[in-house]
């Protein structure tokens, strides 16, 4: 509970916990053994209004804000990070991109989709050439009559087997750099639009990642989002919000390890008493959940200036590499917490420490967003 919550805050809190902790949990396990996204959860999703949380309510969503969402996150990725994923970048990706920057055509075929859950959205910027470096990009875009025509290939698309539309960056203009980017929207139906090799991931096992190449791919004019060259600016924009949800993912992870260690600890006997008893494990426990609650604090602090219409790019950065490496510390601990048995798979840390780790790397390494801040302090 908050001080800032709303009543909305509170009752959505209640009813995306109760959804996870009673029928995501046990599907969380089972679609990390099978390293896929079982078709009822995206289903359930659907009917919880959980993959339209801040589109507007004339396209059909919850028109919720920015804090709404972060909570959503954090509930769902404290049971399933993989879920969590998913949601953050349909929501914040796909839907804040066509929400922000789609024409009203684009708004009413796609966004209306998306927000009533009947199409998933994809974010394809990533290349096996240009991580970090995302401007660095090789893919093309060649204006050739009423359509573009895509070349290249994109990598660590999350969802790239079961989503139905992706924002695909390409290089529009091979002279002007980074002004030389557009974004397209692109579905799987269109020629050219081949699905490449899945990843076999460490973690976030409950979602697939796939490739995906873009072999003389048709995508009519209408599908470029926003004005040509404009596409490097709008999709730091949106990393921007993504990045928030990605923060609150490894919030609700490094919580759930939080709760999962507090909990075996009270059970726990060693030398007769309940491991909780012994002061080196209690000191685990109290930074455990500082660290915790200063990431909700960073988190909440980004969202609601998002909320308030303020610059977040300073406070979504912070709170992306804070809540990761926090996520980190605490999964790594509760493993500790957890002895012989955290590190098998009866115990759900040993999950909670896999699914943690690319919360440091995806939407910006914490490297990136260690420079994202230091540019922003040093003007
Ligand atoms: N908002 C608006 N504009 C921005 C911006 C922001 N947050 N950040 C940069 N820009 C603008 C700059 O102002 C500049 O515009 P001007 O030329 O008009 O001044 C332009 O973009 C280029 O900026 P930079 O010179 O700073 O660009 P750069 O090439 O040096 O890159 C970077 C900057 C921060 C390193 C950037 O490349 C970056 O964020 N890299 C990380 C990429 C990343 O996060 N990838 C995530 C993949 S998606 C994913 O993981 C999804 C998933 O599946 C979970």
């Amino acid at each position: 509970m908050s001080l800032y919550f709303t009543d909305e805050h509170n009752m959505l809190r209640e009813m995306v916990r109760q959804y996870a902790q009673t029928e995501l949990a046990p599907l969380s396990i089972e679609m990390d053994k099978e390293h896929r996204m079982f078709p009822e959860v995206l289903e359930r999703l659907k009917e919880l209004n959980l993959l339209g949380i801040m589109v507007d309510e004339q396209y059909g969503g919850v028109g919720a804000d920015m804090l709404s969402y972060a909570i959503v996150m954090e509930e769902i990725s404290k049971v399933c990070a993989s879920t969590g994923v998913v949601i953050s970048v349909h929501n914040s990706l796909a839907c804040g991109g066509l929400s922000a920057f789609g024409s009203e055509a684009q708004k009413q075929k796609y966004l209306t989709a998306c927000a009533a859950g009947e199409m998933l959205g994809g974010f394809c910027l990533t290349e096996p050439g240009s991580g970090s470096d995302a401007s660095n990009m090789s893919t093309t875009a060649e204006p050739q009559g009423d359509h573009y025509v895509l070349n290249g290939s994109k990598c660590f698309v999350t969802m790239g087997q079961e989503a139905s539309l992706f924002l695909v960056a390409a290089r529009s203009d091979r002279n002007k750099g980074v002004k030389g980017i557009s974004v397209f929207l692109v579905e799987p139906s269109m020629e050219g639009f081949i699905l490449g090799q899945a990843e076999d991931k460490m973690g976030m096992r409950g979602c697939s990642t796939h490739e995906i190449i873009f072999r003389n791919c048709k995508v009519p004019k209408e599908n470029l989002l926003g004005s040509e060259g404009d596409g490097f600016k709008i999709f730091m924009k949106l990393l921007d919000s993504g990045r928030v949800g990605i923060a609150a993912q490894a919030l609700g992870i490094a919580a759930g390890a939080l709760e999962a260690s507090v909990k075996y600890a009270k059970e726990r006997q060693q030398f007769g008493k309940p491991i909780a008893s012994f002061q080196a494990v209690q000191w685990i426990l109290a930074d455990m959940h500082t660290k915790v609650e200063a990431a909700r604090h960073l988190v909440h602090n980004a969202a609601r200036l998002k909320d308030a219409g303020q610059d977040y790019s300073l406070a979504s950065a912070m709170a992306k590499v804070f809540a990761a490496e926090t996520a980190m510390w605490v999964t790594t601990k509760a493993v500790q917490v957890h002895g012989g048995y955290g590190y098998t798979r009866g115990y759900l840390v040993e999950r909670y420490m896999r699914d943690a780790k690319v919360t440091e790397i995806y939407e910006g390494t914490s490297e990136i967003q260690r420079l994202v801040i230091a540019n922003r302090i040093l003007g």
